[in-house]
């Protein structure tokens, strides 16, 4: 069994850590380093569940190598904000209901966040599309959607941005796309 010796900087905290050379970086951050906010799924790249930040790019941790990281930084939804401190996607996804079961729910956050980091007021068409691999079996799609257009807003204005408004309506999901896809 060949082993390697990598590190990784895992929401601003560096770990040293020895890996097989096929350990998923998915559960190199659960088992050996205790970040289970990063859910599992398919294990196949299709259901976006297990999601991180790789030197700010979101990537699905189920099909990366925990060595492929070697070195990198990774964000996962612990890093995100605490109870006290809500990042503006989290408080978008509670103020929208934007979760039910909430195991699509860190996935699609650090998916949003790494949208949001390069288009900072996104049309809701550019929502679904950045979010076309994160499936949720729950919500409907469309109360993520306005999660994530909340979140767009309250970085808006904290940014000082114009023409925001927080008391925007956002649409039901009711009756929507019946949750077979975003
Ligand atoms: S568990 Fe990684 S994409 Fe489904
Ligand atoms: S909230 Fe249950 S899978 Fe998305």
């Amino acid at each position: 069994m060949t082993t390697h010796d990598i590190t990784l900087t895992v929401n601003g905290t560096d770990h040293d850590l020895e890996v097989e050379s096929r350990t998923l970086l998915v559960y190199a951050l659960r088992e050996e380093l205790g970040y289970t906010g990063t859910n599992v799924g398919c294990e196949s790249s299709l259901c976006g569940a297990c999601t991180v930040l790789l030197d700010g790019d979101a990537v699905k941790s189920c099909t990366t190598l925990a060595v492929q990281a070697d070195g990198a930084t990774v964000e996962t939804v612990e890093g995100l904000g605490g109870r006290d401190d809500f990042h503006p996607i989290q408080t978008g996804f509670q103020e929208e209901h934007g979760l039910q079961c909430g195991y699509c729910t860190p996935g699609m956050m650090l998916t949003s966040v790494d949208l949001l980091e390069e288009n900072s007021n996104p049309s809701d068409e550019e929502v679904r599309e950045a979010i076309e691999g994160n499936l949720c079996r729950c919500t409907g799609y469309q109360n993520i959607v306005n999660a994530v257009q909340n979140a767009a807003d309250q970085m808006a204005a904290t940014d000082g941005g114009e023409d925001v408004d927080l008391t925007r309506e956002y649409p039901t999901g009711d009756g929507d796309d019946g949750g077979e896809g975003a």
